[in-house]
């Protein structure tokens, strides 16, 4: 090699910086591969000890103060700030590793989805394109999923942070599927259709919010009733279609759900796409959580339909139980797909051979470009535990539920609130201002560190709700349901 004349304008200082080794990494490796071990085997003993902390604890006020300081501005060695971790940040984490945790809808992760995890950010991968590997791994683990829901071969899906935003991406290809591509640069007041979307009463709060983002209003979701069982009802569906076109409206868009947060109900997914065909209309399913019960041969034909839908949203991070974050998307129509997300720039430019090669690229398919990559703790969990033993964990947390279920049944100081459909159990304890007593019953639990559920409102009425997601969640937390929530509804009653 010459030797380079320019020299930094012959600035001594600079070529001392330019020299100098300023690097992010260790100095001294060996001590911090040391440090890293003592934090892989705090990490591991706290998952594997997990029953010997409360699910949850409240923050003492000394650790919240803790986390109000200015910026670090000199760093300090990293052995103290992962002690820092263990005082204040694990002991107070929400607890849905726990097998106590209940409330809500949250996966409990797993020993294989965090080391997949660490292998994730040392490689530090950027899956917005480009050809490499870890793309090549996430359209591996998007054919898995095509071939889980028995969708045809050609279809995409995307990895993205949650069911929301799965659920946004599904609007917004319907939405320029019904208008047209050019209402992506005109914009939707430019187009004099005024596109309406139908769901049930039970939809999740981010369906709404999705219509909202894309530009049609919340108003343009109609909340269709349901029946006794929480499913969407078809007739009440079909009238309200009916009504919208004869006023000049146009519908574009049927969102069903597979488990609903309140209740687990799974809409007429084959009902629902027949209606969608014969209407021309986007046949999107929100299964959040309940579309993975196709992995248990036991409750896979309840989703019946989902094949022949136009998207489905989901999360891994929910019943698939792997770490946070890991929503996906997966739609029928890949053109459709890109064509409402796909942009061309000189600075992405694709190319025939080098690293830019590859395309479509994932960032063509939704709004990120820098994207993380999700798709290697999928890819992990799926290969290490296998889609078997998944759906063995789904189909138990069902059957816990139905055997909480049995147990308020038999217990006349209890009332359950809704049927049993899949994994979650709406009840409370009876009592005469109920909806206090329970708010009350559910915020002690939590307390008492044992169980956490959480609360919602059933026909108005407040529900204690206990999801089972956890696939460490066993017999012993349902009882301990029951036994806390009685203790704690007869102390709160007592006269
Ligand atoms: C039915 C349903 N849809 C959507 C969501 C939102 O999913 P996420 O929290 O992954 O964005 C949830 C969350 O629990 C849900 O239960």
């Amino acid at each position: 090699m010459t030797e380079p004349k320019y020299k930094s304008g012959n600035n001594p200082e600079e070529e001392k910086f330019i020299e100098a080794n300023v690097t992010l990494d260790p100095e001294d490796w060996a001590a911090f591969r040391a440090q890293a071990h003592v934090m892989l085997d705090d990490m591991l003993g706290y998952i594997e000890k997990i029953r010997e902390w409360p699910v949850w604890q409240p923050i003492p006020e000394e650790a919240r103060a803790r986390f109000r300081t200015t910026a670090p501005h000199k760093g300090v060695e990293l052995a103290d700030v992962h002690a820092e971790f263990m005082r204040d940040v694990l002991p107070y984490a929400m607890g849905n590793v726990h097998p106590g945790f209940m409330g809500w809808v949250n996966g409990g992760g797993t020993p294989v989805g965090m080391l997949a995890e660490m292998l994730a950010a040392g490689l530090n991968a950027n899956l917005g394109g480009r050809d490499h590997i870890p793309v090549e791994m996430e359209r591996q683990v998007s054919e898995w999923i095509r071939e889980i829901f028995g969708f045809p071969h050609g279809a995409s899906g995307l990895f993205v942070t949650g069911t929301s935003i799965a659920n946004l991406i599904a609007v917004v290809i319907a939405r320029d599927a019904a208008l047209g591509y050019q209402v992506r640069a005109s914009g939707v007041a430019a187009k004099p259709q005024k596109l309406i979307a139908y769901t049930s009463t039970t939809v999740h709060s981010c369906v709404p919010k999705a219509m909202d983002i894309a530009g049609l209003g919340s108003d343009a979701l109609r909340l269709i009733p349901t029946d006794s069982r929480f499913r969407i009802d078809l007739s009440a569906l079909v009238t309200a279609i009916e009504r919208d076109r004869q006023a000049g409206f146009t519908p574009f868009l049927v969102v069903g759900t597979a488990g609903s947060v309140d209740t687990g109900a799974i809409d007429d997914l084959a009902g629902l796409v027949e209606l969608c065909r014969r209407e021309k209309l986007w046949f999107h399913v929100d299964g959040a959580f309940g579309a993975l019960a196709m992995l248990a041969p036991d409750l896979a034909n309840r989703l019946d339909g989902i094949e022949r839908a136009d998207s489905v949203a989901f999360d891994f991070h929910k019943w698939g139980q792997v770490p946070y974050d890991a929503g996906f998307i997966l739609v029928r129509d890949v053109e459709k797909h890109k064509q409402a997300f796909a942009m061309q720039t000189a600075y992405l430019a694709r190319a025939e051979r080098g690293l830019a090669a590859g395309s479509p690229w994932p960032c063509d398919f939704g709004p990120d470009l820098s994207r993380g990559f999700r798709a290697l703790k999928v890819w992990f969990t799926l290969k290490v535990l296998g889609t078997e033993r998944l759906g063995v964990s789904i189909s138990r947390c069902c059957t816990l539920a139905r055997y909480l279920e049995g147990r308020i049944n038999e217990t006349p100081e209890l009332e359950l609130m809704t049927p049993v459909e899949l994994n979650i159990i709406c009840f409370r304890y009876r009592a005469e201002d109920s909806d206090t007593v329970n708010a009350e019953i559910a915020v002690r639990l939590q307390e008492s560190g044992v169980v956490a559920p959480s609360t919602t409102r059933i026909g108005g009425r407040l529900a204690i709700r206990a999801a089972i997601v956890n696939h460490r969640t066993s017999r012993a937390e349902m009882d301990a349901l029951v036994e806390g929530t009685l203790a704690h509804g007869r102390a709160l009653t007592v006269r």
